[in-house]
């Protein structure tokens, strides 16, 4: 292994519980002693297969960055901790810290790797329906075209919003306190944004089925990326690995997927080098 700057590497929805990607992880290793290791959400859904993982990563790299994804905040009937909504995510918070991984309760840490400092920036944020199926008017109308379509994201049956009243009241009340902690950065500092969903709806567009995008983020993120200086911007959840480009900054979907979805890829390194940015045309 090198010593050197290492890179901002990152890789999301690790789901564990499928033994061909508990053997990926097993084998995941920073290529120099100072790789950072954002880490962008569903890790697994049993809090123990969480820590496992991190455990293991935060062992390896210099610093491990994670934020949730829906997976990790259901309510799974086979695990044993049966919290529900923010309290579970507090008590994943309260695990993590432990192995020393940084979540987004904590001070944003800042990479130095480039010469220039870049916040990087755990965010969790959920989603609010707001990314609602085209020609209709409401979230309410939205939801039920997908119940009728029969295109329904198990969260609604496992991911618990208590005690908030709803799963948007719960991202609204994060987006707020996301956005006062974010406008209080230097003005000209450098972010690297990490949501498990997208910050804009772009990527959505592309999706199979249009109905699962209201489980996917919130209109009101919009514009973070330029509001915030990003560098780069770093998501997982759609199980679609790719690089977009807009007002020139790169939104990477940095996820493993599921064993099935990766049948008919070619195989690739699981880690997406965030930062320094690759260069143009090469394999992030
Ligand atoms: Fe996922
Ligand atoms: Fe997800």
């Amino acid at each position: 292994m090198t010593r050197d700057a290492g890179s901002l590497l990152a890789v999301s929805d690790l789901h564990v519980a499928y033994p061909d990607n508990r053997a990926v992880v097993a084998g995941l290793r920073p290529r120099s002693d100072a790789d950072w290791l954002i880490v962008a959400g569903d890790v697994a859904e049993k809090a123990d297969d969480v820590e496992w993982a991190l455990a293991l990563l935060a062992d390896r790299f210099a610093k491990v960055v994670w934020v949730p994804g829906n997976h990790e905040l259901w309510t799974h009937p086979n695990d044993p901790v049966d919290l529900r909504g923010e309290r579970r995510y507090l008590n994943l918070v309260d695990r993590l810290r432990g192995l020393g991984v940084v979540t987004p309760e904590d001070p944003y840490p800042v990479w130095h790797g480039n010469g220039e400092p870049v916040t990087v920036a755990p965010l969790f944020l959920l989603y609010d329906y707001s990314f609602r199926i085209a020609g209709t008017a409401t979230a309410e109308e939205s939801l039920r075209r997908a119940h009728d379509a029969g295109i329904v994201c198990t969260d609604e049956y496992f991911l618990h919003p208590d005690p908030y009243p709803s799963r948007e009241a719960w991202c609204h009340a994060r987006v707020e306190e996301t956005e006062r902690r974010l406008a209080a950065l230097p003005a000209d500092r450098r972010t690297v944004l990490v949501n498990h969903f997208p910050l804009t709806r772009d990527p959505t567009r592309v999706l199979r089925h249009p109905e699962f995008a209201q489980w996917c983020g919130t209109d009101r993120t919009d514009d973070w990326h330029t509001r915030f200086n990003a560098a780069a911007v770093v998501y997982g959840h759609l199980h679609i690995p790719r690089v977009m480009h807009r007002d020139g900054v790169p939104f990477v979907e940095v996820s493993l997927g599921y064993p099935r979805e990766r049948q008919n890829r070619p195989p690739r390194d699981p880690l997406r080098r965030i930062l320094p940015p690759p260069a143009e045309g090469a394999a992030p």
